[in-house]
């Protein structure tokens, strides 16, 4: 890759933003700054903005804008992240897309495009329910989509699958409902802006990687 990619992966819970991301990391050279996945390692560590964390996304609610946004400017400002990022799961609200505008320009970086994994509930809930999580490295996995070798237990590292709290049942069901009452309206903020790039999230993993290769490969 010649210059720097800076793209968000939109879409509601179960999507397979974060399947997509491991794959196009293989493809592009960006960092992949999932907002989930800092909250989750913050929470483990116990750190103050894990505490702070903790009960929402239990409850499947979204995390408060002003401390979600100060994790990822702060990311954003390694040196690290001078190839581009791939934002998975940020922003999730209005509010915070204005706030990574703001903060884009002033490092004098843009928004090469938001690919929107445009996805049914149905399949969400589908996808939701039967997700499984490496304890150890935090590979995903699915039960009938894409099980492992082995049940419950991790191809790569051996490590002991289980299911994200926020995967049960009740909490899927209002992740669901505040992606439409929260995030939803980005669809239209970034296509007003000319920056929406629409995929089939219901598509089987391998051929929407594929057609995402091809949409970003003559950016990159
Ligand atoms: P986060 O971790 O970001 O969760 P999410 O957006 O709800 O996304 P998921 O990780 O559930 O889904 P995904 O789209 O990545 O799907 P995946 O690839 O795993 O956020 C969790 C919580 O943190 C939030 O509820 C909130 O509380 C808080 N938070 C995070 N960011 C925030 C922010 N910006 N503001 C405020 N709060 C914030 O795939 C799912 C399953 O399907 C897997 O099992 C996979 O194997 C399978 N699968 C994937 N793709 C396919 C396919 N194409 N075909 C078949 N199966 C597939």
């Amino acid at each position: 890759m010649s210059k720097s990619l800076n793209i968000v992966l939109l879409g509601p819970p179960g999507a397979g933003k974060g399947t997509q991301a491991a794959l196009l990391l293989k493809e592009f050279n960006v960092l992949h700054v999932s907002t989930g996945d800092m909250l989750r390692s913050a929470i483990k560590e116990g750190s103050a903005v894990g505490k702070e964390a903790a009960g929402y996304m239990n409850r499947g609610e979204l995390v408060p804008d002003e401390l979600v946004t100060r994790a990822v400017v702060e990311r954003l400002s390694k040196p690290d992240t001078a190839h581009g990022v791939m934002l998975d799961g940020y922003p999730r609200t209005i509010n915070q897309a204005e706030s990574l505008g703001h903060a884009l320009a002033k490092m004098g970086r843009k928004l090469d495009g938001v690919l929107y994994f445009k996805t049914s509930d149905a399949v969400a809930v589908q996808r939701l329910s039967g997700r499984r999580v490496c304890r150890k490295c935090a590979k995903n996995y699915h039960e009938t989509n894409m099980p492992p070798k082995k049940a419950g237990v991790c191809d790569l590292c051996g490590g002991e699958l289980f299911q994200r709290d926020d995967d049960k049942p009740e909490t899927v069901k209002n992740r669901l409902k505040v992606y439409q009452a929260s995030t939803a309206d980005l669809v239209e903020y970034y296509r007003s802006k000319k920056q929406l790039i629409e995929v089939d999230g219901d598509a089987a993993a391998d051929k929407l990687f594929k057609d995402i290769v091809a949409l970003f490969k003559n950016r990159a």
